[in-house]
């Protein structure tokens, strides 16, 4: 069982504010942290644990989410076989995220995105690169780590990096045109 803490919404100004840097060697405050973001994300994983608890799963949590304005995010993207058995997992705990690489061309998905600290719907397409290459400290791995993400991924990537900035993804909606399509842009 996990201690669940309670996620912090877009009416809390701290899901506004600018992350700083984590500091090296890990304080046992970060280190549990980084533990919980990732943590979170198998526990709300589990279809019983949202039944019985109410988590809200997700592909990824941000440290701002849990009110520590703090660079951590873990990414959590399960895939399934024929049977619905996990095949394989993409899976980090990143800490000290930065983007090294970005492409130009772009992409976005056709359902839009959502955010566990975002309650009310926004609709639109939300622009991000189509492929990103970051590097950061990999908590899961306790490493150094440079990862290229493409697709699907690089979008989630994206949204949690942007969190560590302040933003949403509803900020990148365009506000007159919604649902303006872009020229050459990967559609997911
Ligand atoms: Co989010």
């Amino acid at each position: 069982m996990l201690d669940l803490r309670k996620i912090v919404t877009d009416s809390d100004p701290k899901i506004r504010k600018k992350s700083i840097n984590v500091e090296f060697p890990l304080s046992k405050e970060d280190e549990d942290t980084i533990k919980y973001l990732y943590d979170y994300l198998v526990f709300a994983d589990d279809d019983k644990n949202v039944e019985k608890f109410g988590v809200k799963p997700g592909v990824g949590l941000a440290a701002p989410q849990i009110g520590v304005n703090k660079r951590m995010f873990a990414i959590y993207v399960p895939y399934f076989d024929e049977q619905g058995n996990i095949s394989s997992i993409t899976a980090h705990a990143f800490i000290n995220p930065k983007i090294i690489n970005s492409s130009i061309r772009q992409a976005y998905l056709l359902n839009g995105e959502g955010c566990l600290s975002v309650e009310q719907d926004h609709e639109g397409y939300v622009p991000r690169a189509s492929i990103v290459t970051i590097k950061a400290y990999d908590y899961l791995l306790k490493t150094e780590v440079v990862v290229k993400f493409r697709g699907y991924e690089a979008i989630i990537a994206q949204h949690e990096y942007d969190h560590l900035e302040g933003i949403l993804y509803y900020d990148r909606i365009n506000k007159k045109e919604p649902f303006s399509r872009i020229q050459g842009a990967l559609e997911i």
